[in-house]
């Protein structure tokens, strides 16, 4: 009988999902000539039993495609499914179900592409005896153990070019240009999009910013002839000694909390003291969006070539990384452990610093 291995697309979709579903059709057809399961809408797919077989023909022209032919999902925790129970709601463990349906289908091993939620799930699993190789996905490029996660490069290209058009109506207008973008509580994104994009401040979660020391910031830049400013905030970053700005909390109804409005608030601090106009501009999911980058394409090919390597290797419980300009396996345990912060002593927040970019401290 031929081998049969599952793939599934998990969490918040990212440029580069699609590159990484084509390696692991490519490299298990090709390279082995076993049949490849595609589950829909990530582990949602494994409860309804919505799948399908992918062929060479199936994975044909999607390396420039944005987000993922399989659909994903950022609330399908198959060991905490939400189900409503006389108007309130309750979560249920599902996960035998999905056992079970793995089994049903013939499914010897999985490839989960995902970030540290899914992956997190992907280890449950893998304790219930599921054979699963894990692929580092993530816009927000938050995950140890490996050099980046793919889609990551793709939104800093967004961001970057989002950021080189504020300045021009910044200018004109002699504004402050806020700009809020994603990373949930890693600031990357705003870091190096901010460096990119010669922002003058940049704040991000890993530094609590205060704004008066902004303020000061922006008024002695306003002195010396420029009368415009940009900033770029992580949606995590907040004031020091303050709270985070949530548009919900996790709680019965909301598996996660979701960020964002730390733009408007910073807005209104700056318009409070100073004499000048501001502007907020949150860029939002245009990040998750459009075609993957040169970088985000090869990545996302080569870490789902090494996927089926690793399935041919039964190399399970382990996920493919970057390391400098190789790729890799590390235990998917190790990679999820923490989440991969920016240190505030590090290169390069002291390169900004030594640019003249003001960090919020
Ligand atoms: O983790 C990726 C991410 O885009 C975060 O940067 C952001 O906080 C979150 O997902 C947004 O999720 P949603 O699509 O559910 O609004």
């Amino acid at each position: 009988m031929k081998k049969r291995i599952g793939v599934l697309t998990g969490g918040g979709d990212c440029p580069g999902l699609n590159a990484v579903i084509r390696g692991v059709v490519k490299a298990a057809i090709i390279q082995h000539g076993w049949e490849v399961v595609g589950i829909e809408d990530g582990f949602d797919g494994l409860l309804t039993g919505r799948c399908r077989q992918l062929s060479i023909d199936d994975v044909r022209g999607i390396l420039p495609r944005g987000g993922t032919i399989l659909g994903t999902s950022n609330r399908g925790n198959p060991f905490a499914r939400p189900v409503e129970k006389g108007g309130k709601i309750e979560y249920v463990d599902s996960s035998d179900e999905v056992v079970e349906r793995i089994k049903s289908l013939g499914i010897g091993a999985l490839v989960v592409i995902g970030g540290e939620g899914s992956l997190k799930i992907a280890v449950d699993l893998m304790n219930k005896g599921v054979p699963i190789v894990g692929v580092p996905k993530t816009i927000d490029n938050d995950l140890m153990e490996t050099d980046v996660t793919f889609g990551y490069n793709t939104a800093l290209e967004t961001a970057t070019d989002a950021l080189d058009k504020l300045h021009s109506t910044a200018e004109s207008h002699h504004r402050v240009m806020i700009m809020e973008v994603m990373g949930r509580y890693a600031g990357w994104i705003a870091l190096e999009s901010g460096i990119a994009g010669g922002a003058d401040v940049i704040l991000i979660p890993e530094i609590p910013f205060d704004i008066r020391k902004i303020c000061l910031a922006i008024e002695k830049r306003r002195n010396n002839g420029s009368r415009f400013s940009i900033i770029v905030a992580a949606e995590g970053a907040f004031p020091a000694g303050g709270l985070r700005v949530v548009k919900n909390n996790a709680d019965a109804t909301h598996a996660i909390e979701r960020l964002g409005g730390v733009g408007e608030f910073v807005a209104k601090e700056l318009a409070a003291n100073l004499d000048m106009d501001v502007r907020v501009m949150v860029l939002g999911h245009l990040q998750r969006g459009g075609s993957p980058s040169t970088f985000d394409r090869c990545l996302g090919s080569r870490f789902g070539v090494k996927a089926v390597e690793l399935v041919d290797r039964n190399e399970f419980g382990t996920m493919v990384c970057l390391k400098g300009r190789d790729i890799g396996n590390v235990a998917i345990e190790k990679a999820i452990k923490q989440l991969k912060v920016v240190d505030p002593d590090c290169e390069m927040v002291k390169s900004a610093a030594n640019l003249g970019i003001m960090l919020g401290r």
